[in-house]
């Protein structure tokens, strides 16, 4: 099934082409229900083009328009506005349609994979190998997956690539300690294991500023490493796999799955690279790539320094070496032309939108990269303490990830605890087991989705007491609700998956009618996620959603549910619960979140 926005804009295109005009129709829900469920915006537009009124341009619209089958007659508002209302008919015919969940673990709830799928790159979570993964890596990584999932679920073909840090001289300084204090890593690299990274790399960077003999060490083994002195490499390897054991175990828990390529898959492309620009510094005379002060440079228009001076990017250092920007360069690059991504997003925060501007920038003024390639930075803000201010410890030192997703689990565990202790409600007296399984999993869910419910590019504080609560945007009110229609099918003693396909769905009730166009949206919902890369547009759905049931389910403002009758409304409203289960379920799936059938 289409979205009910893509069918309506198909309807209005039909519309449009038989008056001889065309563009985009410009649908969107509806602000305001007054005046429908969707609008289309397209008169004004094109009214501008025709030199007509827009008035008379949606009037012409409106008369040719073949919507009969799934609107009231469409209304004009405002200066050219041609509004939508569905019919309850319609609703209840595109509703039943959905077919039933075979398989929980591959339900689409009815909705179709693109017709174009794309290859995708999303290069997420990407830490920095030489200490262990800490608070800042949990937004590229939770953003990133759901992102990743969004784009699969699509039908896109989608590689997770985990762009790690696992190259450039503080790994000298790394390798030397290691070699120091652990001789036998020479012999026997497989198995190393270090219990605490951070410490490690302060040991090592105290070391570092304090012993001149050991700086000099330090800068040795970097040469040894860049030439590739087999040793050398032996004991990098091994540090660097312990650091990736140390981030799986966090993605394992977060339900993250990546393919880790960091920086040192890509030194010997840097050299290609550089040939290549080398080669096009011969070539054109356009300046695009300049040596300034002994460093190979690429200049784009528009990047200035604060004197107003060209802002180059540097390519080559002038001591030879390549930096960040090198490395990128041969990454994209052999995304493009290995992968053959037609998309690719980069999730990482909003500090560094200034190397992306000039890396998108510089592969444009080359042929390395199709034109309709589209290359995404997606930004976001920092992830704050609760004070506002930026998440350290008390003596300054940044939080370890593990550590807070530890603290998240413990608070879900006494929150879950204390529901449990309701003795009203027998259904929730848990086992010791259920109680930490679901602890485990309300804990990440409510740091995940209180993550992915803020817009992106805004900081967020980490609040727990938010985003553990039962009530509002988090993910245990909408666990909860999950939970609760689970809940429903048991006391209604059914089994939702054995529900008959093809009992009518019937709307009568405005909490019904309601509810069936919030459940219409999702479709719309995720093409809009994956298509602004935004994931709260999804949070907030399906909050909307789990409101939408409450009111359907509410004794005095809804329906009768379980003992409604007769028997094919009790039928129609258990498939409106189920159906809401299943969008749930899936939507949540989308964030990164599973869900429980009690909690
Ligand atoms: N390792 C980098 C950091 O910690 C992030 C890498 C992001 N990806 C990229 N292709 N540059 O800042």
């Amino acid at each position: 099934m289409k979205s009910i926005a893509e069918q309506l804009s198909q309807r209005v295109r039909g519309a449009m082409s038989r008056i001889g005009v065309d563009g985009d129709p410009l649908v969107r829900s509806a602000q305001d229900q007054k005046f429908g469920d969707y609008q289309s915006n397209c008169a004004m537009g094109l009214a501008k083009k025709l030199g007509k009124k827009p008035r008379d341009v949606a009037a012409a619209i409106v008369e040719h328009l073949d919507v009969a089958d799934m609107c009231e007659p469409s209304e004009i508002a405002g200066p050219g506005f041609v509004n939508f209302r569905l019919t309850p008919a319609f609703l209840a015919r595109s509703l039943a349609a959905i077919p039933p969940c075979v398989d929980p673990a591959q339900d689409r709830v009815g909705i179709d994979p693109t017709n174009e799928p794309q290859t995708v790159v999303v290069d997420l979570s990407s830490p920095n190998l030489a200490k262990e993964m800490h608070v800042g890596h949990l937004r590229s990584t939770v953003i990133g997956d759901c992102i990743a999932r969004v784009l699969e679920f699509e039908g896109h073909t989608v590689h997770r690539e985990n762009h790690v840090g696992d190259w450039g001289t503080q790994f000298g300084m790394l390798l030397a300690h290691l070699r120091s204090v652990r001789p036998e890593i020479v012999d026997r690299p497989d198995g190393l294991v270090i219990e605490d990274l951070e410490s490690f790399y302060v040991e090592a960077k105290t070391r570092f500023d304090t012993d001149d003999e050991f700086k000099q060490q330090s800068r040795e083994t970097v040469v040894a490493l860049q030439s590739g002195d087999s040793v050398t490499r032996r004991i990098w390897k091994a540090f660097c796999d312990e650091s990736l054991r140390h981030c799986h175990a966090i993605y394992n828990r977060l339900g993250v799955r990546l393919i880790d390529r960091g920086e040192s898959f890509y030194t010997d492309q840097m050299n290609d690279i550089i040939a290549r620009l080398e080669a096009m510094k011969e070539q054109r005379d356009d300046g695009f790539v300049r040596v300034s002060e002994e460093a190979l440079c690429l200049f784009m228009e528009g990047f200035k320094t604060r004197e107003d001076e060209p802002l180059p990017l540097i390519v080559r250092k002038s001591d030879g070496g390549y930096n960040y920007a090198t490395s990128d360069l041969a990454t994209l690059v052999h995304r493009v032309e290995q992968l053959g991504a037609e998309r690719i997003i980069y999730v990482v925060g909003i500090a560094q939108k200034q190397h992306f501007d000039m890396l998108f920038a510089a592969v444009r003024q080359t042929d390395w990269v199709a034109n309709n390639v589209s290359l995404t930075h997606l930004g976001f803000g920092n992830m704050l303490a609760a004070s506002g201010r930026p998440f350290k410890t008390s003596e300054g030192d940044t939080i370890k990830l593990k550590d807070i997703l530890d603290e998240a689990v413990a608070r879900a565990r006494e929150v879950i605890e204390q529901a449990a202790s309701d003795k009203t409600r027998p259904e929730r007296s848990f086992s010791e087991n259920q109680i930490n399984r679901i602890a485990e999993r309300v804990g990440l869910a409510a740091v995940k989705y209180f993550d992915l419910s803020h817009s992106l590019s805004s900081d967020y504080r980490f609040d727990l007491n938010t985003m553990l609560n039962l009530e509002g945007n988090t993910a245990p009110y909408m666990l909860y609700a999950y939970a609760r229609i689970c809940s429903i099918g048991r006391k209604a003693g059914v089994d939702f998956a054995t529900l008959p396909g093809d009992a009518p769905i019937i709307l009568e009730h405005p909490a019904e009618i309601s509810l069936a166009k919030k459940l219409l949206q999702f479709a719309e919902t995720v093409d809009m996620v994956s298509r602004e890369l935004r994931p709260n547009v999804l949070t907030d759905y399906l909050f909307e959603l789990a409101k939408a049931f409450s009111r359907f389910y509410d004794r005095k403002l809804g329906v009768r549910v379980i003992d409604a009758s007769p028997e094919r409304v009790r039928t129609s409203r258990l498939r409106l619960c189920d159906t809401t289960a299943r969008v749930l379920r899936l939507g949540l799936y989308l964030l990164g979140i599973e869900t429980v059938e009690q909690m």
